[in-house]
């Protein structure tokens, strides 16, 4: 992974990426808990805390059915990650029962949160949106009231050489962001 590093941020900010390679080694239960806990603690309006996680463990169901609903593409490498977390957004306040217009917000602070954490607890994180939402949601018979925004995976990054080509490549470049004066409208 190469980058540029000024100016200086929090090293955890900076230390974070997407890695494709996982090495095939089990994430201890309470470092799932620590990255659970640092998103459990995500702000969100009204405090709805509208995030819910389907958490698989490598060879169980929920990891299959997880995996199952991923894009081809990204099954290639994500099936080696150990862990693989769905990521659901409530679309309804509990106190009214009107919409919440911001659960995929909140959810997605929440995430952001636990991707952090995962660095502190020497993991690394690699979302996704490739995925079939309402395959993920029928297989593993959520409420409709929970929407499938996003999928984890979570692990020990690996070497890139263990990847395809096109994929190992992609792993080695340089990672490139929008000058800072170009975020201002
Ligand atoms: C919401 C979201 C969806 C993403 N979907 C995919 C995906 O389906 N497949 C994939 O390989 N990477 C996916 N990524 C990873 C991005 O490609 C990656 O974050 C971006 O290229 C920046 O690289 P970095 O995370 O290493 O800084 C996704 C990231 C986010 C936040």
């Amino acid at each position: 992974m190469k980058q540029n590093n000024k100016p200086e941020i929090h090293p955890l900010i900076r230390q974070r990426w997407s890695p494709r390679a996982f090495k095939n080694e089990m994430v201890a239960e309470e470092k799932l808990m620590a990255v659970l806990e640092a998103g459990r603690w995500a702000a969100s309006a009204f405090n709805e805390q509208p995030w819910r996680f389907v958490i698989g463990r490598r060879g169980d169901d929920n990891y299959q059915h997880i995996l199952s609903s991923l894009v081809e593409w990204n099954q290639t490498w994500a099936g080696k990650a150990p862990i693989l977390i769905l990521n659901l957004a409530k679309q309804t306040f509990t106190h009214n029962g009107k919409a919440n217009v911001t659960a995929s917000y909140d959810l997605g602070q929440a995430v952001a949160n636990m991707v952090l954490e995962a660095i502190h607890q020497g993991l690394d994180a690699h979302q996704m949106s490739g995925f079939d939402a309402q395959k993920a949601a029928k297989v593993l018979h959520i409420d409709d009231d929970f929407l499938p925004v996003s999928v984890t995976a979570l692990g020990y990054s690996g070497k890139p050489d263990d990847l395809p080509d096109d994929m190992a490549k992609m792993e080695t470049k340089t990672r490139e962001r929008k000058p800072i004066q170009n975020l201002f409208l």
